[in-house]
């Protein structure tokens, strides 16, 4: 199985786009391809509802009825479209983008027709999935690849569960394991990691394993699996924290060192989140807990790592180069100073202080989306491909000026 090489330093898309004859700068002053923005778009729909749902689940707004959709929305509508989006660049076949369009169409429909919605999400979830087998056939044996499958394997689980008649509580391990184990692959990808020892790879795979064991069983073995998976998140934050770059690459200025302060902030709300896990696998209760467990990890987590590669990724996705604004530490401060408040709140049981801190999150939510528009269209009006755009921050550019 073999390890990703120190030169691949773009984003898999990207060097789907560059493969195709057009050079990274071409590509940044190519007209945006209309069916990605539109996919794209459907997934910011997902954002709209995911936000408004979750507003409703915690009581706050209560026109909307279908609150328990709020999980599912955000993470494959909102999260999975993006990320299907990605991996059907990376392909660069047409069947590739049904992932994304099921998905992104079932935003939409699940509010009218939840089976019809459940089923283009489960739809959704084997297109990626096939998408990994179409890249790991290509090449390699690829770790990443593997891990990212397994994800993809998560959100057919977690969608055909959810088809099933199962509540969001119980799909939460499985929409857990799909974003963990992509973020987790990507980073593989992407990352120049300091190339570790054999063994020192097999102890990583093995964490990784304990993890997809207990999500796997967590929907019938509730307390064993999130045990499992608790122990297998905290194995992967300790082994990330020592191979990842972003240890070096914070001490470098600009978006290097925005980036790196986006992973290392992602991987200590991993490990809250992986302690919280293993707390309520021991048998810890209390009104707001699974609350924490939930949001240490996809908003703490998920959120902070989205923040520190989206330069990364839109700009392969969309062929728009992204500007690095130093204002993006505005939402990025707003987040994690909101989700701490947010799980703190949980942990002392207080509605009111979590009521609070729900507006920060939506706060930074939206101001990261805006940030992004802003940057994006700066990035284009100045026709200029940033270096520092397309590759692990802190390493060599794979192009430059
Ligand atoms: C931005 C504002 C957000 C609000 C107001 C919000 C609100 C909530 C609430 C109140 C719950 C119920 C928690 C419990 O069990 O007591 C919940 C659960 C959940 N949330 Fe969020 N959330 C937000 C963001 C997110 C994001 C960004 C994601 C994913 C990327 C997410 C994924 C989930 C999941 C998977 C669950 C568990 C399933 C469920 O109980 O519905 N949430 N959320």
């Amino acid at each position: 199985m073999s390890w990703p090489p120190p030169d691949r330093l773009m984003s898999s898309a990207l060097r789907a786009d560059t493969a195709a004859g057009t050079s990274p700068r071409q590509a940044a002053r190519a007209t945006v391809p209309r069916h990605r923005l539109v996919l794209l778009v459907l997934g910011g729909i997902g954002l709209i509802l995911g936000t408004y749902t979750g507003l409703a689940r915690a009581g706050i707004e209560h026109r909307f009825v279908a609150a328990d959709l709020h999980g599912v929305i955000m993470v494959l509508g909102f999260l999975g479209t993006l990320i299907a989006l990605e991996r059907a660049v990376a392909l660069g076949r047409a069947w590739g983008y049904l992932g994304p369009a099921s998905s992104g169409g079932s935003v939409l429909v699940l509010v009218v027709s939840r089976p019809v919605g459940s089923v283009l999400l489960l739809a959704a979830g084997i297109v990626v999935s096939l998408t990994y087998v179409a890249l790991l056939r290509r090449g390699h044996l690829d770790i990443h690849l593997v891990i990212m499958l397994l994800g993809a394997l998560a959100w057919v689980g977690a969608a055909a569960l959810w088809l099933a008649g199962a509540g969001p509580v119980h799909i939460t391990p499985l929409l857990a394991g799909f974003l963990v184990l992509t973020i987790i692959g990507e980073r593989l990808e992407l990352s120049r990691l300091t190339l570790p020892s054999w063994s020192s790879r097999r102890r990583f795979l093995v964490l990784v394993g304990i993890f997809v064991l207990g999500i796997a069983i967590a929907r019938w073995w509730r307390e064993a699996g999130l045990l499992l998976g608790g122990l297998g998140l905290l194995g992967q934050v300790a082994w990330l924290l020592r191979y990842d770059v972003a240890r070096r690459t914070i001490r470098r200025p600009g978006l290097p060192r925005f980036a790196a302060i986006c992973l290392l902030g992602a991987y200590g709300w991993l490990a809250v989140s992986g302690v919280l896990w293993v707390a309520m696998g021991l048998g810890a209760r209390g009104p707001l807990l699974h609350d924490a467990l939930v949001h240490a990890l996809f908003l703490g987590f998920v959120l902070s790592m989205v923040m520190g590669h989206a330069p990364i990724i839109l700009p392969a996705v969309l062929r728009i180069p992204l500007v690095f604004l130093p204002i993006a530490y505005l939402p990025l401060a707003l987040l994690h100073v909101s989700v701490a408040v947010r799980i703190t709140a949980d942990l002392a049981g207080s509605f009111w202080w979590r009521e609070l801190a729900l507006h920060g999150n939506v706060a930074a939510l939206f101001a990261f989306v805006v940030l992004s528009v802003v940057a994006a269209r700066r990035g284009r009006r100045q026709g200029s491909w940033m270096p520092a755009s397309i590759t692990q921050p802190g390493t060599t550019p794979v192009t430059s000026r």
